[in-house]
């Protein structure tokens, strides 16, 4: 059954697919094409027009039409980087943070992401589905569209394959589009503090080796980081994970300038995430690549880190897009809203250049150009309408407010009752 949105105070993301063949990078990322008093045409799973309100079709039933008067319609967002599965928070650690523990000392001492491992290879794989889709539902009611999502927190065979299956399982299930990293090489596990080179055979010889043959992960992931994986492990796993089909996105220049970018770009990656830490042969590195900087602002937020200098990489050219990291560490929040208003009130970001970063660049960083992340014929029917609001800066402006009025997923309304337009 078709929907038709009329009145559109604003569709957004209009992008013309001819124009847009690679990520968005320098002035062209502030260019977030736009039709006002639009329509917007849904069939089945797919856009199937839009226009003008003088171009509008007719003869669509009134009881498919819907008014989107004063509302905007932004393609959904893509969080390309989430570690979405885990067993528990992490909020006593909060407090040690706020008593001022750093991250790396929490790590150091075994917390960290130890702590979430030992809590995850003590779940079952229901429950961790459970607790995975519900966080996934509420991400998706506040706008997401598609998301990435990454082991890590199982750094045995069994775990760090049982979370990849509840990821599959998730990617079966859900409306949001869903891809899939092997983030084996998370932390070195404590019982193989003094054996490194040990766990590092056991990700290239047990674990990839498995999850190839359920095909189980799109990507391969490091954390290439000062007391986790050095440049050189980093350039090793990410050759291994190539063998089995896996392309590389790596954590890198979180926590110090750890030479993460140049091992990443050095293995294809399709994005280097994080970068708070940047010095200017990474910057010129990134933006000499083809490689994506995809930024965290809520995580250099959440751990009192300087925010990524993302004027700095888009005037040098750096292509990069904006996610959530939404995990129980560094980042426990899944709201890409609260993202792109980081983006913009720290980090200097327009909001042209934050929602492009957060949509279609989103869905480059996850290779899911061509079905997601602009509004487009044939592309998939993935948007959210706003409440009624003045103007597109609004929305990171109000930073804080729940602007998402109603979300739909592959044409299908997701949202509660309460969401719907009157
Ligand atoms: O992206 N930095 C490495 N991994 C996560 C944090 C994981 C955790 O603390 O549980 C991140 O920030
Ligand atoms: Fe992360």
């Amino acid at each position: 059954m078709p929907t038709l949105f009329q009145h559109i105070k604003c569709l957004v993301g209009t992008h013309n697919p001819a124009t847009i063949k690679a990520p968005l990078r320098s002035a062209a990322l502030a260019s977030l094409p736009c039709i006002e008093n639009a329509w917007l045409l849904l069939e089945g799973n797919s856009i199937a027009g839009f226009g003008p309100m003088s171009s509008m079709p007719s003869g669509i039933p009134q009881s498919q039409c819907i008014n989107a008067a004063g509302r905007f319609i932004l393609p959904a967002w893509c969080d390309s980087h989430t570690h979405l599965v885990f067993a528990e928070p992490r909020e006593t650690e909060f407090i040690d943070k706020i008593r001022g523990l750093s991250y790396a000392e929490i790590a150091a001492r075994g917390g960290g992401i130890l702590s979430s491992a030992r809590k995850l290879n003590a779940l079952g794989e229901d429950a961790l589905y459970q607790l995975a889709a519900e966080r996934l539902s509420k991400a998706a009611l506040m706008g997401t569209g598609a998301m990435e999502i990454k082991s890590g927190y199982g750094l045995t065979v069994e775990g760090e394959l049982k979370m990849l299956r509840v990821i599959r399982r998730l990617q079966k299930n859900s409306p949001v589009s869903i891809k899939s990293t092997f983030l084996g090489a998370h932390a070195i596990p404590a019982e193989y503090r003094d054996q490194r080179e040990d766990y590092i055979r056991l990700i290239e010889e047990s674990m990839l080796p498995q999850i190839a043959a359920e095909n189980l992960a799109d990507y391969i992931d490091v954390f290439c980081e000062t007391g986790f994986f050095t440049p050189e492990e980093t350039v090793r796993i990410c050759a291994a994970g190539k063998r089995y089909g896996l392309k590389p996105k790596i954590h890198a220049n979180q926590l110090q300038v750890s030479g993460g970018v140049q091992a990443g770009i050095q293995s294809g990656a399709v994005s280097v995430d994080h970068l708070e830490s940047m010095d200017e042969a990474a910057i010129s590195a990134l933006a000499n690549s083809a490689t994506i900087g995809t930024l965290l602002p809520t995580a250099a937020f959440f751990l009192r880190m300087p925010f990524q200098p993302a004027r700095l990489l888009i005037d040098n050219g750096c292509a990069i897009a904006l996610a959530t990291d939404f995990n129980p560490g560094s980042s426990p929040s899944f709201n890409m809203n609260l993202v792109i208003a980081m983006a913009c009130i720290q980090m200097r970001m327009l909001p042209e250049e934050a929602i492009n970063a957060a949509t279609i660049n989103g869905a480059f960083a996850m290779e899911l150009q061509h079905e997601l992340g602009s509004i487009g014929i044939g592309k998939m029917a993935n948007i959210f309408l706003t409440k009624p609001i003045p103007s597109l800066a609004y929305l990171p402006y109000s930073f804080g407010e729940q602007l998402v009025e109603q979300v739909w997923l592959r044409g299908k309304c997701i949202s509660e009752p309460s969401g719907a337009i009157k």
